[in-house]
């Protein structure tokens, strides 16, 4: 499998992190997104974490140059026609993603691998949309994608054995570290870390503790880089509820449940960092600003 040339479905804050991940490898990216505003929102995106990348001395600038040349952006699917592999990142629907898979099924070559970003939902219930689930995988990236090594690849039990090998392979040419697992809710890191988050967001809604003291008790107490309620501004409170959800309705563990506090945020428009406010309020900058 020669891989030169990378479709990737949805520019939101997963999507875009592959896109310059792959053309930061040297990839050609062809990004999709439904509109014009969702691509130029994938574009600034882009934009400004490799902006990030240069401030943090971890790209030269004329790389970032290139690196945002080899990305080009479209609204039409029929442009992934000459891709060699393609990654979808949409939002956590299986009808959306379903959809998404059929066509690109009609559009793409026949030996392409069609590679779902999917955080919850079951990569062969995607697959079967396609007339070649044995070449659709799980391809689960870290936000943010740029900076986090793992991905995490899902292979269904029609996976074929050279696909996952191929998969694996490429990940590693991404710089990655890649680890396999079956097609089972939340896969390894979701199923492990959501349940804390989620617990996190419950012992705030009974007023157990502060905002500030539960994030610092996790990242003082235990060294994660963030506490649960700022990484859940990181990853969107709707991307968060959805994988809740999607986990709780196939496993039925009420550690899953999504704590209605949650909806309450995200019906009144505080989605994290993306909205400019979740649990914390943020500058354009994405800092935190204290409210
Ligand atoms: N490319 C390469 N490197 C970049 C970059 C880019 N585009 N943008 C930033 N960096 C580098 C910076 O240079 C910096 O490097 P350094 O540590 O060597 O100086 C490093 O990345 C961190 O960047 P910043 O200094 O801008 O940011 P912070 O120090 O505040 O770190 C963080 C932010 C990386 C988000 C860190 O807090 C972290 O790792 N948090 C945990 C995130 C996490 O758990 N993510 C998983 C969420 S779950 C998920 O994604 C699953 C999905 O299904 C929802």
């Amino acid at each position: 499998m020669v891989i030169a040339r990378v479709g990737v479905v949805g520019l939101g804050t997963m999507g875009s992190g592959i896109a310059e991940v792959l053309a930061r490898c040297g990839l050609h990216v062809v990004g999709v997104e439904i509109d014009r505003n969702g691509m130029a929102r994938g574009r600034r995106h882009i934009e400004r974490s490799s902006e990030r990348a240069v401030a943090g001395g971890k790209l030269a600038s004329t790389d970032r140059a290139a690196l945002l040349e080899r990305i080009s952006y479209t609204t039409a699917l029929t442009d992934l026609a000459d891709v060699d592999f393609v990654i979808e990142a949409v939002p956590e629907s299986l009808d959306r993603k379903a959809e998404v898979f059929a066509q690109l099924d009609k559009i793409v070559g026949p030996e392409v691998v069609l590679a779902s970003n999917t955080s919850s939902l079951s990569v062969t219930e995607i697959g079967v949309h396609t007339s070649r689930p044995g070449k659709v995988v799980g391809m689960h990236f870290f936000n943010p994608a740029p900076v986090l090594k793992l991905v995490e690849i899902v292979r269904t039990v029609v996976t074929e054995p050279d696909v996952t090998a191929q998969v694996v392979a490429f990940a590693e040419r991404l710089g990655k570290t890649a680890v396999v697992i079956g097609d089972r809710a939340g896969f390894i890191a979701n199923a492990l870390l959501f349940g804390y988050l989620n617990h996190a967001v419950r012992m705030l809604e009974q007023h157990y503790a502060t905002r500030e003291d539960l994030d610092a008790a996790m990242r003082l107490g235990c060294g994660y880089p963030m506490g649960p309620l700022a990484l859940l501004d990181l990853i969107g409170l709707d991307t968060a509820y959805e994988i809740l959800d999607s986990m709780y309705h196939q496993s039925r563990d009420r550690l899953h449940a999504p704590t209605p506090l949650l909806k309450q945020m995200i019906t009144a428009g505080l989605l994290g960092r993306k909205s400019g406010r979740g649990f914390y309020t943020y500058d354009a900058k994405d800092s935190p600003v204290v409210v």
